[in-house]
């Protein structure tokens, strides 16, 4: 007989000892115990997390939510306790009484909350068995993520995540007590919709009344904020789910939450505060820190022009450096040619292997790079100061004064590697600005403990998308344009900037948000300047721009991604480990098994029919 044989006859014939808990209801959770209650008789209830038989006692860490309690089944004191005690499996539940004493000499835990006490137990009671389960519950065991997402329910038994939904229940109790004392609205807005263009494809779900028509799962609630204020709210928020069918990745779901805000009569200055201060307050109240207000700010470009992407992690201080004049007249070919060259000193980095430098190449390629350029400044021994041998492929194509060119521009002392990208800027950028930050978690530059919270303003209005052949709207189409009329923006659009802000926090973008615009002739020059034909708007957003037309005040607001924000300052990796039931990186759950085929009746009542070949 296999071992899960015989354990599932063992819980079988356990089950019949299973009794109902007919009031044996507790006076204390398993985490909360210690010397304070020295003498007390107490009453727990939880899972077995770990049996020993140790000397004729029985000893048992018994969990719940809060944490561990040893408890001991003495044969002296309660003989009949005992001796049942001898079925207690992994994860069987049951309650129990007994008293707290404190651990006998040398045994107390000092890494235990509990670690001074323990609970002699008097009587208990089996509340239910366990088949063994698939992983043990424990943070250090790491059963694989799939098995975690199949058993989700025994993953979420384990400390770390049972503390990252405590954490995320703090901060949203502390978001919403922040928003309550500024005279914030909490409002529900609608998830069977219209389509909210926020960048990304819709979820999409069929009607059965409408045969034929279906509605749209809301990319986040925009629209219907921006009505609520043109309804005169004033201020709304909603922690609110939103649907976006994307390619996923370790910050980002199908479905995930925002804290959405919105508010009239104010500027960029006010939304930008308000938001600051909601920081301040979670930081405070979910962690305990202070954290120095305001943020820094910089602009969209300073961004680019400095760190290569616009959401900068600023606990490290790699910057990139445009070398393209310094180079310009280089024999090196690529150089001479490109549109811009970038370089970036990494201090320290010359004793980089030729297998991690293949490795950077192999990640830039990603971003678009055809390649990786790289020069290591060594020191020459016996040379004078500052005469350093520059090893590298492309050392050879370099004149004396473009090597001092660089030397001054990059600060380039002995033991650095310096990384050139050079080509179109948009891949210049991304390929540096990605390898920067790739170096930053690989060399460990940045400091785990910080929180560095920073403002990016001044982003481009649009966005010219290659594939499309046209224009997209950076933030998205409701976002006021800084300092431009409809006429401008129509003649130009590459140059409009747009009244955006978003929140970085270590490199991820936190919060995005606007000024929009309370002008139905400004946003219809916006739909106009996307490409819209005046009909295609108006049978998309025909009802924004009605309403703009009858007494829009101005407003903007801000939305945070609660499950990014919850993910930083719980310090996980990813945000499916700070969401109850995520799904996988293929839009899965492993645990329903959704998606999953549906009947024929129901397709049929819904007026659809699959074509043969996707047929599950
Ligand atoms: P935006 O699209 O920038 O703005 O979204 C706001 C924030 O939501 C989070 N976020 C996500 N989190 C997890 N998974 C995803 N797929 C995902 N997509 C976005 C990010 C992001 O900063 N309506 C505007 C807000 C506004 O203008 O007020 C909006 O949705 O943290």
């Amino acid at each position: 007989m296999s071992s899960e044989t015989q354990n599932t006859d063992l819980q079988q014939e356990h089950q019949r000892h299973i009794v109902p808990l007919d009031g044996f209801t507790r006076t204390h959770c398993c985490g909360e115990l210690n010397a304070t209650n020295l003498g007390h008789e107490v009453r727990l209830s939880g899972w077995v997390q770990f049996r020993r038989d140790h000397g004729g006692l029985i000893f048992v860490d018994l969990r719940d939510r809060t944490g561990l309690t040893q408890v001991v089944f003495i044969p002296e004191v309660a003989p009949a306790a005992h001796e049942a005690a001898h079925i207690l499996r992994g994860e069987y539940v049951i309650a129990l009484d007994g008293y707290v004493r404190a651990r006998p000499e040398g045994m107390a835990n000092p890494n235990m909350p509990t670690g001074e006490i323990e609970v002699v137990v008097r009587s208990w009671k089996l509340l239910n068995t366990s088949k063994t389960p698939p992983f043990i519950i424990e943070d250090r065991i790491d059963p694989g993520e799939n098995l975690r997402l199949q058993y989700r329910y025994l993953d979420l038994r384990r400390p770390r995540m049972t503390r990252n939904l405590m954490l995320r229940h703090s901060v949203a109790q502390a978001v919403r007590r922040y928003l309550d004392e500024l005279g914030f609205v909490e409002v529900e807005t609608p998830f069977l919709t219209k389509s909210t263009p926020e960048g990304a494809r819709d979820f999409l779900v069929p009607s059965r009344v409408n045969q034929g028509e279906f509605y749209a799962l809301p990319q986040s609630p925009q629209l219907f904020k921006q009505l609520l204020m043109i309804s005169g709210l004033d201020r709304y928020f909603q922690i609110a789910r939103c649907f976006r069918d994307e390619d996923l990745r370790a910050d980002r779901q199908p479905e995930f939450t925002q804290v959405d805000i919105e508010m009239s009569f104010v500027d960029e200055e006010t939304v930008m505060t308000m938001a600051e201060g909601l920081m301040a307050r979670v930081m405070k109240d979910a962690l305990g820190k202070n954290i120095p207000l305001p943020f820094p700010r910089m602009t969209f470009a300073e961004a680019m022009r400095d760190y290569g992407v616009d959401k900068p992690d600023t606990r490290f201080d790699l910057r990139l450096k445009n070398v393209t004049d310094i180079v310009s007249g280089s024999g090196f070919r690529l150089f001479a040619s490109a549109e811009l060259v970038k370089a970036m000193r990494v201090p320290g980095g010359e004793g980089m292997s030729r297998k991690e430098i293949d490795e950077w190449t192999e990640f830039v390629r990603i971003y678009g790079a055809q390649g990786l350029a790289w020069i290591k400044i060594r020191r020459q021994e016996g040379a004078p100061d500052g005469q350093h041998e520059w090893q590298s492929p492309i050392a050879k194509f370099l004149s004396e004064e473009e090597r001092a060119g660089l030397t001054q521009c990059l600060g380039l002392e002995a033991g650095d590697i310096v990384f050139f990208q050079a080509g179109a800027p948009d891949m210049v950028n991304a390929a540096l600005g990605n390898l920067r930050v790739k170096l930053g978690e690989q060399l460990g530059l940045a400091d785990k403990e910080a929180f560095n919270f920073l403002w990016v303003t001044d982003f481009p209005l649009f966005e010219y998308d290659e594939e499309e052949k046209r224009y997209a709207a950076c933030h998205h189409p409701f976002t006021s344009p800084k300092n431009a009329t409809p006429e401008q923006l129509l003649a130009d659009p590459a140059r409009a900037l747009a009244r955006a802000y978003d929140m970085v926090l270590n490199g991820t973008e936190l919060g995005g948000g606007s000024i929009r615009n309370h002008s139905a002739q400004v946003q219809r020059g916006m739909f106009a300047a996307l490409g819209f034909s005046e009909e295609e708007a108006e049978r998309q957003f025909g009802f924004l721009t009605q309403a703009l037309e009858m007494g829009a005040p101005p407003h903007g607001g801000i939305a945070f991604g609660l499950d990014r924000m919850v993910m930083l300052l719980a310090g996980a990796e990813s945000i499916r480990d700070v969401i109850a039931f995520p799904k996988t990186q293929k839009a899965t759950c492993l645990l329903t098994e959704a998606p999953s085929a549906v009947g024929n009746k129901q397709l049929r009542e819904l007026g659809l029919q699959l074509r043969e070949k996707d047929k599950p």
